[in-house]
């Protein structure tokens, strides 16, 4: 019998991540409503929005009002890629702050228009303030397995990236699976690998679910260490600069296979799918995660 961990940590990414690449205006009225619904069902830590350009993404013009209106529950993360998205993101009042960075160098350019060094130059201050001022800083890593554009990734690229933020004293890395390629024998050994190279920072897995790979892999990052994942209600989700990239695998699909199997979350189903029928008005795909089919079909 393989040895799994009591209790795993959520986060939430489906008001960021679900929400940047939705083709509907959502309004900001509704998307607090999702927050509020997801709070509700247990869920304590959450992306929020993100702090980006809005021209190149229309959808999270709102950030400053998000921040606003949400009640401070657990940890609220805002993304944002440089200093301008840090100093609106501090402005708004978050305490918790992601940036994100490609380990694909071509991912990264047209992700955030600057090669990923660059971006990381324009990092590492902001980080050293953000940690000397008392934030909690995760860096969210793109492209850690597969590149849209350069195909698959070196694993020492990956790390090399990992370990860069980990000496900056971040607190915690999501390492993702942008366009959902990985297998779950590489996501066992990327996390593994990972886990025992930066044993001091939180390590916590983001999977798309392009190829319905996004469950066996979290089962794959569970036995390899791993007790935090990014997951998106509804399985919403797609980087708009990741062609190919569609949801992250679905909150209530991780939930369900994490309590089946004994491991505690503090999310109640019930509660979470009805966050998740909460935005189903308002976004321009059907949900049709395997729990929430389950909870449709019982009202
Ligand atoms: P740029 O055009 O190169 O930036 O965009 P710039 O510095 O030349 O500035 C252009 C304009 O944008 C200026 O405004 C700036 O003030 C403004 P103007 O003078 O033209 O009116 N600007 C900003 N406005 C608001 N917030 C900011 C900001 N920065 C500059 N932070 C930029 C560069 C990074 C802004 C742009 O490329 C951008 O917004 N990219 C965001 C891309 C994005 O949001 N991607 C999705 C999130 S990442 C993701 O989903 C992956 C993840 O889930 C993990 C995974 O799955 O891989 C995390
Ligand atoms: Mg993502």
């Amino acid at each position: 019998m393989f040895s799994l961990p009591n209790d795993v940590t959520i986060i939430e990414v489906g008001p960021r991540d679900g929400l940047q690449n939705e083709k509907k205006e959502v309004s900001t009225e509704q998307k607090l409503l999702f927050i509020k619904a997801l709070q509700e069902s247990g869920i304590k830590e959450m992306e929020i929005t993100s702090f980006v350009s809005p021209k190149w993404v229309p959808q999270m013009a709102d950030a400053a009002d998000i921040v606003e209106h949400v009640q401070q529950q657990g940890r609220q993360f805002v993304l944002t890629p440089n200093e301008k998205g840090v100093t609106r993101a501090i402005e708004a009042g978050v305490k918790s702050v992601a940036v994100f960075v490609g380990v694909s160098n071509s991912f990264n350019l047209k992700n955030i228009n600057k090669t990923t060094e660059q971006s990381m130059q324009e990092l590492k201050p902001i980080i050293n303030q953000l940690k000397q001022q008392g934030y909690f800083v995760r860096a969210c890593i793109s492209t850690a397995f597969y590149c849209p554009y350069e195909g698959e990734i070196n694993v020492e690229d990956t790390l090399a990236l990992c370990k860069e933020f980990a000496s900056w004293g971040i607190d915690e890395l999501s390492v993702a699976d942008t366009i959902g390629m990985a297998n779950p024998q590489e996501s066992y050994s990327l996390f593994s690998y990972l886990m025992r190279e930066i044993p001091n920072v939180l390590m916590t897995a983001h999977f798309h679910d392009t190829r319905k790979m996004g469950l066996a892999n979290i089962y794959a990052a569970l036995l390899a260490g791993v007790s935090r994942f990014d997951t998106s209600a509804g399985g919403l989700g797609g980087c708009p600069f990741a062609p190919g990239a569609t949801g992250n695998v679905a909150t209530e699909d991780v939930v369900n296979m994490l309590h089946t199997m004994g491991v505690q979350t503090g999310i109640d189903m019930n509660l979470l799918c009805k966050a998740v029928s909460i935005i189903e008005p308002s976004v321009s795909r059907p949900i049709e995660t395997g729990m929430y089919t389950l909870y449709k079909m019982e009202q």
